[in-house]
C-alpha cells in the first residue's frame, strides 16, 4: 500500500481541517496516510519512507508560518527527489504560503508535483470538503500512476 505524509502548520485550525480532508481523499485512492502537525517533524529522518508528501501552511503577513519554513530546510536533507508532492493552506486575502511551499518542493526538492497548490479562502466551510478531498485523491492517483 502506498504511503503518504501530510504535514500542516496552523494557528487557528483552518489548515489542519484542510489537511484532514486531503487525507480522506488520499485514503480513498488507496494510500495509507499519516497526518501530523509541523512541530512533530523534528528531524529529516521523520520525513523518510513515504511515496507522497503534502505540506501545508496558513498565510500570515504574506508568508508561510515560521515552523513550516524550518521544516522545509529539514526536508531539503530528506532526499525527496522524484517523490509525489502537493501543497495547501488556508488564507484570508492574499494566500502566498501554498505557492511558496509548492515552488520549493518542485524546484529545490525536485518532486513530481500535483498540477497546482490548493488554496482555500477562510472561513472554511462544508463546501470546501469535496475540493480538498479531490486534491488528495488526485495526489493518490499520481502515486498509483
Ligand atoms: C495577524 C494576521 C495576519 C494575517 N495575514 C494574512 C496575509 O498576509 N494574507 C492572507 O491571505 N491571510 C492572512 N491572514 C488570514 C489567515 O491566513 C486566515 O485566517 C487563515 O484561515 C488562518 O489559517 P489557520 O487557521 O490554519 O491558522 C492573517 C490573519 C491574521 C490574524
Amino acid at each position: 500500500m502506498p504511503k503518504a505524509l501530510v504535514v500542516y502548520a496552523t494557528r487557528t485550525g483552518d489548515t489542519q481541517t484542510i489537511a484532514m480532508r486531503i487525507a480522506e481523499g488520499l485514503r480513498a485512492s488507496g494510500a495509507e496516510v499519516k497526518v501530523v502537525a509541523v512541530k512533530e517533524i523534528t528531524n529529516s529522518s521523520d520525513l523518510q519512507g513515504y511515496d507522497a508528501y503534502v505540506f501545508g501552511s496558513a498565510t500570515y503577513h504574506g508568508e508561510m508560518m515560521e515552523a513550516m519554513k524550518k521544516m522545509l530546510f529539514m526536508a531539503e536533507k530528506a532526499s525527496l527527489d522524484g517523490k509525489i508532492g502537493g501543497a495547501f493552506g488556508s488564507y484570508g486575502w492574499s494566500g502566498e504560503a501554498p505557492d511558496r511551499i509548492y515552488q520549493t518542493m518542485k524546484n529545490i526538492f525536485n518532486m513530481k508535483m500535483a498540477d497546482n497548490s490548493l488554496r482555500i479562502k477562510s472561513p472554511i466551510s462544508a463546501a470546501h470538503t469535496p475540493v480538498a478531498q479531490t486534491y488528495g485523491r488526485e495526489i493518490g492517483q499520481k502515486i498509483n500512476a
